[in-house]
């Protein structure tokens, strides 16, 4: 379990005062595979490394299973080799002089406790064959390919038996296929061990394939917290439900009579799903996701169904990437692409209520 407690963490450099961490608190269950997800420069790696005891924060409190490793309150700071925590950074720094079963062993040579030869070399194979690289005890590590490198890593980070897993954007320096399919098998890999993970990434799809949860980080804050299908489809606010994905938003007046939602915008009242405490009044947006909208070629008169015209209509194999103007809006829309629609073509553009999320505005 990891627990982290209005951490608050600034850096003073000789021009500016940067505050990477602003009071973040967040709980991770034992044996969860739990994500941050944040943009560049949002205090992900200042978190993680808050949490392994490399960086000193300004204040909070982190929980490590019953241990309390850091409280600015109560002045403890357990120092880094006894936190009982495995890393792996983002370069994940294998030393290319040592072979595989040496890079695995330094730690536990350097570490706190000694250990026999016999004890080690039980550990470093332990080790090796969870990230199926027992074969290759003697290779140099210069000669394994990048996926190889990262189960090294991994390896390395394993090899002392942590309690828990820090994991830093360990799949960015892989190409597109291979990262793929390191995604898989670090998940099966930390579901087989039942390692408590923290993971951190600035991509959307690692975070919503891997994570059990996820907490979407902006400028030094938790944002949203919640499962990969809840932070995707019911986004509190519109930063969380563009960085999720492409999305349109709409902007638009909050409006609820008798329980149900209304966005009453520019091109019409809409009904919607609320997914956090907004009352009517309230400037919001609507947002809908493109594999959502739907579009008719005849008249349609119901509700949530718009007049427009296409725009653009791009047939991509799989789909066909449309493009409506209704008023001043261009709505995007992914469709099947059996659909064959003309460019200036009336449509009716359906927006169905279950997929339209009013999302505070928040840029
Ligand atoms: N050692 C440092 N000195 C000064 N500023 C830093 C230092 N480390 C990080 N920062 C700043 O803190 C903010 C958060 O950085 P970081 O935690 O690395 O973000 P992320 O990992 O989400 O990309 C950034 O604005 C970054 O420039
Ligand atoms: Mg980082």
């Amino acid at each position: 379990m990891i627990r982290v407690n209005n951490l608050v963490k600034k850096f003073h450099t000789e021009h500016e005062r940067v505050e990477a961490v602003r009071g973040v608190s967040f709980e991770v269950v034992e044996g969860a595979f739990y994500t941050l997800l944040g943009p560049s420069g949002c205090g992900k790696t200042t978190i993680l490394r808050c949490i392994a005891g490399l960086e000193h924060p300004d204040a909070g409190e982190i929980w490590l299973g019953d241990t309390i490793v850091l409280s600015s309150d109560k002045h403890i700071t357990v120092p880094p080799e006894r936190r009982g925590i495995g890393m792996v950074f983002q370069s994940y720094a294998i030393w290319p002089h040592m072979n595989v079963f040496d890079n695995v062993a330094f730690p536990l040579q350097e570490g706190p406790k000694r250990l026999s030869h016999a004890e080690i070399r039980e550990r470093v194979m332990k080790a090796l064959e969870m990230v199926q690289l027992e074969r290759l005890e003697r290779r140099d590590a210069t000669q394994l390919s990048g996926g190889q490198q990262q189960r090294l890593a991994l390896a390395r980070a394993l090899v002392g038996e942590p309690k828990v897993l820090l994991l830093d954007e360990p799949l960015s320096n892989l190409d597109a296929k291979l990262r793929g399919e390191m995604r898989l098998e670090l998940r099966e890999l930390q579901r087989r061990i039942r390692i408590t993970t923290l993971y951190v990434t600035h991509d959307q799809i690692e975070a919503l394939s891997m994570s059990s949860k996820i907490a979407i980080m902006r400028e030094g804050s938790i944002v949203q917290v919640g499962s990969p299908r809840e932070v995707y489809l019911r986004p509190y606010n519109s930063f969380v439900a563009s960085f999720m994905g492409s999305t349109n938003l709409i902007p638009g007046r909050l409006s609820v009579d008798h329980n149900l939602t209304f966005v009453e915008t520019e091109i019409g009242t809409f009904r919607c799903i609320k997914t956090t405490d907004l009352h009517s009044g309230d400037q919001v947006l609507l947002a809908i996701q493109p594999v959502n909208v739907i579009v008719h070629e005849q008249l349609k008169q119901n509700s949530n169904v718009v007049k427009g015209t296409v725009e653009l209509a791009v047939f991509s194999g799989d789909y066909l990437e449309c493009e409506f103007k209704v008023g001043p809006y261009a709505i995007s829309a992914r469709q099947h692409s059996s659909l064959d629609l003309r460019r200036g073509q009336e449509v009716y553009v359906e927006l169905p209520t279950e997929h339209c999320i009013a999302v505070a505005m928040d840029f």
